[in-house]
Parts: C-alpha cells; sequence; structure tokens
C-alpha cells in the first residue's frame, strides 16, 4: 500500500489539509478520501455507469448555456471552501507533480469536467472517482463561478515537473501541433486549442502549461478508451492515432508553451 503513488498523493493531501484548513471540516474531506482509500468498491477503475449519457453537441451546448453566469470572485472562494484549492492550488497551480493544472483553463472546459464527473461520464479511474465524489457536491452555480475563477487566472509557468525524455519516434510535437498529419488524418492541435494553447470554441480545452505527467496519462486514457467523455469522440480519435514518443513530446511542447510565449 504504501508504495500505491496514488494512497501517497491523498496522504500528502489529507496531512496538508490539517495543517491549511478548519479542522472540522478538514476531518469530512479525510473521511472522505479515507473513506475512498479502503473502501475496496473503489480500488479498481470502472468503465464508464451505463445511466451517463454520452453528449451530442447539441446537448453539450444546452447543458452550458443552461448554467447560471459565473463570478469569478465567488469562485475563488469556492475553490478555497471546497478544498479544490488542496489539490489544484490556490490559484489553480496543483501542489503535486501529478494532478492537472486548473488555471487560464476555459470555463465550458472546467463546466464540462465537473457536469461528467457528477454523471461518471467520466470516470476513467480512482483519480476521476475521487473527483465524482467532490463533483456531486457542487451546485450548478457553484460549477459556474468556479470555471469562471480558473478561466481568470494566467496559464501556469513551470511547475518544475521533468519533462519527459525523448523517444525520438515519429513527428516533431510543433508539427504535429501547427500542421498536423494529412497521412494519418491528424488535424493540427492548433486547429482547435489554439496557437498558444489558451483552449478555443466550447470545451476545447487550453493546454499550455499543463503538468505533462497529467497530460501524458490523460491522452494514454482516451487511447485506450477508458476516457470516453468527449463529446464528438474526437479526442478519442486523434490520441489512437500518436504514439507514445509523440504523447510524450507534446506533453513537453505543452507544458513549456507559456515560457516560450513570454
Ligand atoms: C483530493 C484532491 C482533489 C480535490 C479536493 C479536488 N480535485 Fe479536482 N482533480 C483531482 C484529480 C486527481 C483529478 C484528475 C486527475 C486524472 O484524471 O488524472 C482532478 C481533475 C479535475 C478536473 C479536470 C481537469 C482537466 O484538465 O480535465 C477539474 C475541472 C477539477 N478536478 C476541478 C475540481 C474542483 C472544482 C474541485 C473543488 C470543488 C476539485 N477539483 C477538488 C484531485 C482533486
Ligand atoms: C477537432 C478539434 C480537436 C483537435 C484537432 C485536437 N483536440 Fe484535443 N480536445 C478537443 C476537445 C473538444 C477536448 C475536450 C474533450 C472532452 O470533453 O473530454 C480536447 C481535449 C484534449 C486534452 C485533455 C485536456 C485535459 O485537460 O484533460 C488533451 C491533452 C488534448 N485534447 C490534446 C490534444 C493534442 C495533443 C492534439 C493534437 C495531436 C489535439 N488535442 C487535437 C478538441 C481537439
Amino acid at each position: 500500500m504504501q508504495h500505491d503513488p496514488y494512497l501517497q498523493e491523498l496522504t500528502a493531501v489529507t496531512n496538508g489539509l490539517f495543517h491549511r484548513a478548519r479542522v472540522a471540516l478538514a476531518i469530512g474531506v479525510t473521511g472522505l478520501l479515507m473513506g475512498l482509500a479502503a473502501d475496496p468498491a473503489h480500488a479498481t477503475d470502472h468503465a464508464a455507469a451505463p445511466s451517463a449519457k454520452a453528449w451530442t453537441p447539441a446537448s453539450l451546448r444546452g447543458a452550458l448555456a443552461a448554467l447560471p453566469k459565473g463570478d469569478a470572485e465567488r469562485g475563488r472562494v469556492v475553490n478555497q471552501q471546497l478544498f479544490c484549492a488542496s489539490c489544484h492550488g490556490e490559484n489553480g497551480v496543483a501542489p503535486t507533480q501529478n494532478w492537472p493544472h486548473l488555471a487560464g483553463q476555459k470555463a465550458a472546459y472546467t463546466a464540462k469536467m465537473l457536469l461528467d464527473y457528477q454523471s461518471r461520464l467520466r470516470l476513467e479511474g480512482k483519480r476521476a472517482e475521487l473527483m465524482h465524489n467532490i463533483a456531486v457536491m457542487l451546485t450548478p452555480q457553484q460549477i459556474a463561478d468556479v470555471s469562471a475563477f480558473y478561466a481568470s487566472l494566467p496559464a501556469p509557468g513551470d511547475d518544475g515537473t521533468p519533462r519527459p525524455p525523448p523517444r525520438g519516434e515519429g513527428m516533431s510535437a510543433a508539427q504535429l501541433v501547427r500542421k498536423g498529419d494529412p497521412a494519418r488524418l491528424l488535424t493540427p492541435c492548433a486547429s482547435c486549442h489554439g496557437v498558444k494553447g489558451q483552449g478555443g470554441k466550447l470545451e476545447a480545452s487550453a493546454l499550455a502549461g499543463q503538468n505533462p505527467l497529467y497530460f501524458t496519462r490523460t491522452l494514454l486514457d482516451y487511447q485506450s478508451g477508458v476516457r470516453a467523455n468527449d463529446a464528438a469522440k474526437g479526442m478519442s480519435t486523434f490520441a489512437k492515432k500518436l504514439t507514445r514518443g509523440e504523447i510524450e513530446a507534446l506533453a513537453a511542447y505543452y507544458a513549456d508553451l507559456p515560457s516560450r510565449n513570454q
């Protein structure tokens, strides 16, 4: 157990909570986390629950439009009071070197993820199970507010996570980002995620400054099919065409993007 990196992440966070948070509330979250860690039902990865309904572009647009207007200042309070900050950072920059940064993320993408965690449409593993248990506590107003808060923050800079060493296979990240690969019907990443990785239309996420370990993990999850919450299955299709070396090179490219843009 001691060697399970996921449990070590949780232990680090709960220890941190006792220092930083009001104890009564911290006990509640600790119970949630410990319950998760100890419950064998949560110990294995699950496929998306059959009840979770896949999005169509129209149903997604409708659900996002139905959310109330978000307020970044209220979102800052949600980030603190619901302990998002203990895992994702007070300013959306995760203190671990393994969890996603949310700073600079597009509001529509964050909101979609929170809805997907609520419905269990996004349920690729133990970390996603954890987010499901947290997301079900959020009201639509809190979802809108916290999404507006992250969107108001600048993209994270270098988070100190070592970049994956190049494997020297496949196409260069810069080429995949700007030109894609017509031979594999790979659309340039930039056409949806923006030339600066700032994100694009609707739920096309910002990628600039994202943690490279999370980036790699989530693309491998799309590739294997355990992450299956993307609306038009575009990302799953693209991910399946990339080699492991290309994914890691893209992770390093996007992690370094904010410093290159300065
Ligand atoms: C105990 C730690 C923890 C807490 C507390 C927590 N998260 Fe998370 N969050 C995670 C982990 C771990 C992931 C997913 C990592 C993965 O799938 O590899 C995640 C994923 C996410 C994502 C998806 C990120 C992406 O790029 O797709 C969003 C959005 C998010 N969390 C928002 C929140 C919000 C809002 C709160 C507070 C209401 C919160 N989280 C509280 C650990 C936490
Ligand atoms: C046709 C548009 C499109 C193209 C091209 C595209 N993406 Fe995406 N990407 C999306 C959308 C939309 C999402 C959000 C999917 C969801 O809801 O899970 C996404 C999600 C992602 C995520 C997950 C973000 C997170 O925080 O979890 C990563 C990483 C990613 N894309 C990387 C890439 C890379 C690398 C390329 C180029 C090889 C690429 N994408 C090409 C539309 C696109």
